[in-house]
């Protein structure tokens, strides 16, 4: 919800309708033992087909600054945005932009496949 609350130029009405269209990844960890097995891949993987088919178009996240965190995000297919960066999302046939208040965290996106993979 703090992303959307970010999108710019969309009513309240449109909001709701947003809150389906995006969904926030808020914190993802493994235990550090377990790290490397390709645990959070397959979570992230199966969090995106579920999305994906109820309707989900984006999927955001906020992650911390780490360059391994940010490596990890983007070799599955996440754009990680600069700070201040805003970031043009197709809903209902036209743009909204949503642009995040700078913070410790970096945001990422990430367009789902229409209908599931
Ligand atoms: C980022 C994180 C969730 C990855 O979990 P994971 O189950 O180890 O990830 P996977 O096994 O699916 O993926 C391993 C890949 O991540 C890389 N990686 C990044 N950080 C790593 C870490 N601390 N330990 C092990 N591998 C790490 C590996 O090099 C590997 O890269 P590859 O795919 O090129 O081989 C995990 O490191 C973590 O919990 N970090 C701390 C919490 C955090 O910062 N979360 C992100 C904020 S939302």
């Amino acid at each position: 919800m703090l992303l959307i609350s970010n999108v710019q130029g969309a009513s309240a009405e449109e909001r709701t309708r947003l809150g389906v269209a995006l969904a926030e990844i808020q914190l993802l960890a493994v235990d550090v033992d377990k790290r490397g097995q390709g645990l959070a891949t397959r979570l992230l993987r199966s969090c995106e087909v579920a999305l994906s088919l109820r309707g989900c178009q984006y999927l955001l996240v906020k992650m911390n600054r780490d360059q391994s965190v940010v490596d990890w995000y983007a070799a599955r297919g996440f754009q990680v945005l600069d700070d201040g960066q805003p970031f043009a999302l197709r809903f209902e046939g036209r743009v909204v932009v949503f642009k995040d208040e700078p913070d410790e965290f970096r945001v990422g996106v990430k367009a789902l496949t229409r209908g599931g993979y």
